[in-house]
Protein backbone atom coordinates (compact mmCIF):
# COMPACT_ATOMS: atom_id res chain seq x y z
CA UNK A 1 0.00 0.00 0.00
CA UNK A 2 1.52 3.21 -1.21
CA UNK A 3 0.54 6.77 0.88
CA UNK A 4 0.92 9.61 -1.61
CA UNK A 5 0.33 13.46 -0.72
CA UNK A 6 1.88 16.32 -1.13
CA UNK A 7 4.73 17.61 1.06
CA UNK A 8 3.26 19.15 4.35
CA UNK A 9 0.04 16.35 4.23
CA UNK A 10 0.91 14.73 7.29
CA UNK A 11 2.41 11.55 5.87
CA UNK A 12 5.18 11.37 7.96
CA UNK A 13 3.23 12.30 10.86
CA UNK A 14 0.28 9.40 10.15
CA UNK A 15 3.19 7.33 10.12
CA UNK A 16 4.63 8.10 13.50
CA UNK A 17 0.93 7.68 14.70
CA UNK A 18 0.80 4.26 12.89
CA UNK A 19 4.32 3.15 14.66
CA UNK A 20 3.56 4.89 18.23
CA UNK A 21 6.04 7.43 18.25
CA UNK A 22 3.21 10.17 18.43
CA UNK A 23 -0.09 9.61 20.11
CA UNK A 24 -3.03 10.90 18.51
CA UNK A 25 -5.44 13.41 20.05
CA UNK A 26 -8.41 11.29 20.04
CA UNK A 27 -8.96 7.62 18.80
CA UNK A 28 -6.56 4.84 19.18
CA UNK A 29 -4.30 2.75 16.92
CA UNK A 30 -4.18 -1.05 17.37
CA UNK A 31 -2.63 -4.03 15.88
CA UNK A 32 -4.67 -7.22 16.60
CA UNK A 33 -6.22 -5.06 19.24
CA UNK A 34 -3.12 -4.15 21.19
CA UNK A 35 -2.08 -0.43 21.08
CA UNK A 36 0.91 0.20 19.20
CA UNK A 37 3.75 1.72 20.68
CA UNK A 38 7.78 1.82 18.81
CA UNK A 39 8.75 -1.59 20.13
CA UNK A 40 5.91 -3.21 18.98
CA UNK A 41 7.07 -6.81 17.89
CA UNK A 42 5.34 -6.75 14.78
CA UNK A 43 6.52 -3.42 13.08
CA UNK A 44 9.59 -2.37 10.99
CA UNK A 45 10.76 0.80 9.87
CA UNK A 46 12.41 2.38 6.94
CA UNK A 47 13.01 6.03 7.40
CA UNK A 48 14.04 8.67 4.97
CA UNK A 49 17.51 8.41 6.23
CA UNK A 50 19.07 5.33 7.02
CA UNK A 51 20.54 6.45 10.54
CA UNK A 52 23.04 3.83 10.66
CA UNK A 53 25.27 3.50 13.87
CA UNK A 54 29.01 4.91 12.45
CA UNK A 55 30.80 3.18 14.91
CA UNK A 56 29.70 -0.38 14.03
CA UNK A 57 29.98 -2.76 10.88
CA UNK A 58 27.41 -3.32 8.40
CA UNK A 59 26.70 -6.50 9.76
CA UNK A 60 26.16 -5.05 13.29
CA UNK A 61 24.12 -2.25 12.17
CA UNK A 62 21.87 -5.02 10.91
CA UNK A 63 22.31 -6.92 14.05
CA UNK A 64 21.90 -4.50 16.23
CA UNK A 65 17.92 -4.89 17.02
CA UNK A 66 18.60 -8.52 17.03
CA UNK A 67 20.69 -7.56 20.22
CA UNK A 68 18.80 -5.06 21.77
CA UNK A 69 15.84 -7.29 21.90
CA UNK A 70 17.56 -10.64 22.87
CA UNK A 71 16.48 -12.44 19.54
CA UNK A 72 19.25 -15.91 19.58
CA UNK A 73 22.94 -16.26 20.39
CA UNK A 74 25.30 -14.00 19.37
CA UNK A 75 25.90 -16.65 16.63
CA UNK A 76 22.57 -17.12 15.16
CA UNK A 77 22.42 -13.18 15.18
CA UNK A 78 25.56 -12.90 13.41
CA UNK A 79 23.76 -16.00 10.61
CA UNK A 80 20.62 -13.92 10.57
CA UNK A 81 22.46 -10.48 9.97
CA UNK A 82 24.28 -11.94 6.93
CA UNK A 83 21.31 -14.05 5.60
CA UNK A 84 19.56 -10.38 5.31
CA UNK A 85 22.75 -8.91 4.02
CA UNK A 86 22.49 -11.53 1.26
CA UNK A 87 18.81 -10.70 0.74
CA UNK A 88 20.10 -6.84 0.03
CA UNK A 89 23.20 -7.47 -2.26
CA UNK A 90 25.60 -6.42 0.42
CA UNK A 91 26.60 -9.48 1.76
CA UNK A 92 30.60 -8.30 0.57
CA UNK A 93 30.19 -5.16 2.41
CA UNK A 94 29.43 -7.03 6.08
CA UNK A 95 32.85 -5.77 7.92
CA UNK A 96 32.92 -2.31 6.21
CA UNK A 97 32.22 0.81 8.41
CA UNK A 98 28.84 2.68 6.78
CA UNK A 99 30.61 5.42 5.53
CA UNK A 100 32.70 3.11 2.92
CA UNK A 101 29.15 2.54 1.39
CA UNK A 102 27.01 4.39 -1.12
CA UNK A 103 24.01 6.60 -0.10
CA UNK A 104 21.70 3.70 -1.87
CA UNK A 105 23.93 0.93 0.13
CA UNK A 106 23.27 2.38 3.49
CA UNK A 107 19.56 2.55 2.34
CA UNK A 108 19.60 -1.26 1.47
CA UNK A 109 21.65 -1.64 4.95
CA UNK A 110 18.66 0.25 6.87
CA UNK A 111 16.47 -2.29 4.74
CA UNK A 112 18.12 -5.29 5.74
CA UNK A 113 18.54 -4.08 9.70
CA UNK A 114 14.32 -4.14 10.00
CA UNK A 115 13.96 -7.38 7.59
CA UNK A 116 16.48 -8.82 10.18
CA UNK A 117 13.45 -8.04 13.04
CA UNK A 118 10.94 -10.07 10.54
CA UNK A 119 8.38 -7.71 10.73
CA UNK A 120 4.81 -8.29 9.61
CA UNK A 121 4.43 -4.90 9.11
CA UNK A 122 6.84 -2.64 7.56
CA UNK A 123 6.27 1.14 7.18
CA UNK A 124 8.87 3.11 5.19
CA UNK A 125 8.71 6.60 4.96
CA UNK A 126 10.00 7.72 1.38
CA UNK A 127 13.46 5.25 1.76
CA UNK A 128 14.43 6.45 -1.18
CA UNK A 129 13.55 9.99 -1.97
CA UNK A 130 17.34 11.06 -1.46
CA UNK A 131 18.71 8.64 -4.10
CA UNK A 132 19.31 9.21 -7.68
CA UNK A 133 16.58 8.14 -10.16
CA UNK A 134 18.71 5.26 -11.48
CA UNK A 135 19.28 4.09 -7.27
CA UNK A 136 15.94 4.39 -6.60
CA UNK A 137 14.65 2.24 -9.39
CA UNK A 138 16.88 -0.84 -8.29
CA UNK A 139 16.13 0.09 -5.27
CA UNK A 140 12.18 0.39 -5.86
CA UNK A 141 12.71 -3.73 -7.44
CA UNK A 142 14.67 -4.97 -5.27
CA UNK A 143 11.80 -4.05 -2.38
CA UNK A 144 9.54 -5.78 -5.02
CA UNK A 145 11.66 -8.89 -5.05
CA UNK A 146 11.80 -9.40 -1.66
CA UNK A 147 8.56 -8.20 -0.69
CA UNK A 148 7.29 -11.37 -3.46
CA UNK A 149 9.32 -13.73 -1.38
CA UNK A 150 8.03 -12.28 2.26
CA UNK A 151 4.69 -12.04 1.52
CA UNK A 152 3.99 -9.48 4.47
CA UNK A 153 2.17 -5.71 4.19
CA UNK A 154 4.33 -2.68 3.29
CA UNK A 155 3.20 0.84 4.06
CA UNK A 156 5.08 2.83 1.42
CA UNK A 157 5.06 6.78 1.84
CA UNK A 158 6.33 8.61 -1.19
CA UNK A 159 5.37 11.81 -2.54
CA UNK A 160 6.37 10.68 -6.37
CA UNK A 161 3.16 9.31 -8.22
CA UNK A 162 5.20 6.91 -10.21
CA UNK A 163 6.96 5.31 -7.13
CA UNK A 164 3.54 4.63 -5.96
CA UNK A 165 1.76 2.98 -9.12
CA UNK A 166 5.09 0.75 -9.72
CA UNK A 167 5.31 -0.56 -5.97
CA UNK A 168 1.69 -0.41 -4.67
CA UNK A 169 -1.55 -2.74 -5.04
CA UNK A 170 -3.24 0.05 -3.37
CA UNK A 171 -2.81 3.80 -3.30
CA UNK A 172 -4.42 5.99 -0.79
CA UNK A 173 -4.27 9.69 -1.30
CA UNK A 174 -3.77 11.86 1.29
CA UNK A 175 -5.42 15.82 1.56
CA UNK A 176 -4.19 18.54 3.01
CA UNK A 177 -5.24 18.83 7.09
CA UNK A 178 -7.55 17.79 8.28
CA UNK A 179 -9.04 16.24 5.00
CA UNK A 180 -7.29 12.78 5.36
CA UNK A 181 -7.43 10.32 2.46
CA UNK A 182 -9.04 11.99 -0.70
CA UNK A 183 -9.42 9.03 -2.94
CA UNK A 184 -8.35 5.21 -2.83
CA UNK A 185 -7.05 4.00 -6.62
CA UNK A 186 -6.77 0.33 -6.70
CA UNK A 187 -3.59 -0.87 -9.04
CA UNK A 188 -4.34 -3.64 -11.03
CA UNK A 189 -1.08 -3.73 -12.80
CA UNK A 190 0.44 -7.43 -13.47
CA UNK A 191 2.98 -9.25 -11.16
CA UNK A 192 5.75 -9.57 -11.06
CA UNK A 193 6.98 -5.60 -12.31
CA UNK A 194 9.56 -4.39 -14.24
CA UNK A 195 10.90 -0.75 -15.12
CA UNK A 196 10.33 -1.16 -18.50
CA UNK A 197 7.48 -3.41 -19.18
CA UNK A 198 5.20 -1.79 -16.42
CA UNK A 199 5.72 1.61 -17.70
CA UNK A 200 5.01 1.08 -20.77
CA UNK A 201 1.56 -0.22 -20.11
CA UNK A 202 -1.17 1.88 -20.91
CA UNK A 203 -2.51 1.49 -17.76
CA UNK A 204 0.53 3.18 -16.29
CA UNK A 205 -0.29 6.13 -17.95
CA UNK A 206 -3.84 5.88 -17.15
CA UNK A 207 -3.01 5.58 -13.49
CA UNK A 208 -0.68 8.55 -13.32
CA UNK A 209 -3.29 10.71 -15.48
CA UNK A 210 -5.71 10.04 -12.49
CA UNK A 211 -3.86 10.54 -9.48
CA UNK A 212 -2.09 13.60 -11.18
CA UNK A 213 -5.89 14.85 -10.93
CA UNK A 214 -6.42 13.47 -7.46
CA UNK A 215 -3.14 15.79 -6.49
CA UNK A 216 -4.28 18.43 -8.47
CA UNK A 217 -7.60 18.31 -6.48
CA UNK A 218 -5.78 18.22 -2.94
CA UNK A 219 -3.69 21.38 -4.07
CA UNK A 220 -6.53 23.76 -5.27
CA UNK A 221 -9.22 22.32 -2.52
CA UNK A 222 -7.39 22.74 0.24
CA UNK A 223 -5.48 24.83 2.50
CA UNK A 224 -2.84 23.95 4.79
CA UNK A 225 -3.56 24.30 8.62
CA UNK A 226 -1.87 27.37 10.21
N1 LIG B 1 -3.82 15.98 10.59
C1 LIG B 1 -3.07 17.01 10.94
N2 LIG B 1 -3.56 18.00 11.68
C2 LIG B 1 -2.79 19.05 12.03
N3 LIG B 1 -1.50 19.19 11.71
C3 LIG B 1 -0.95 18.23 10.97
C4 LIG B 1 -1.68 17.09 10.56
N4 LIG B 1 -0.86 16.32 9.82
C5 LIG B 1 0.33 16.93 9.80
N5 LIG B 1 0.28 18.08 10.48
C6 LIG B 1 1.41 19.01 10.66
O1 LIG B 1 1.87 19.38 9.36
C7 LIG B 1 3.30 19.41 9.33
C8 LIG B 1 3.86 18.55 8.24
O2 LIG B 1 3.51 17.18 8.46
P1 LIG B 1 4.39 15.98 7.93
O3 LIG B 1 5.82 16.16 8.27
O4 LIG B 1 3.74 14.75 8.44
O5 LIG B 1 4.20 16.13 6.35
P2 LIG B 1 4.70 15.19 5.17
O6 LIG B 1 3.50 14.89 4.34
O7 LIG B 1 5.47 14.05 5.69
O8 LIG B 1 5.61 16.17 4.34
P3 LIG B 1 6.95 15.86 3.48
O9 LIG B 1 6.45 15.27 2.17
O10 LIG B 1 7.53 17.21 3.26
O11 LIG B 1 7.80 14.91 4.25
C9 LIG B 1 3.77 19.00 10.71
O12 LIG B 1 4.09 20.16 11.42
C10 LIG B 1 2.57 18.31 11.32
O13 LIG B 1 2.57 18.46 12.73
MG1 LIG C 1 7.51 13.44 5.53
Amino acid sequence: MAILGPSGCGKSTLLNLLSGFLRPQSGHITIDGVPVVPEHPVLGYVFQSPNLFPWLSVLENVRFGLRMNRRGSTQEQRAAAQHFLRLVGLEEQAHEPPHRLSGGQRQRVALARSLALEPRLLLMDEPFAALDALTRASLNDELLRIWSGWGKTVLFITHDIDEAIYLADRVLVLGLPPTGITAEVAIDLPRPRDQRGTRANPLFAQLREQLSEEIAKVMTSNQPVT
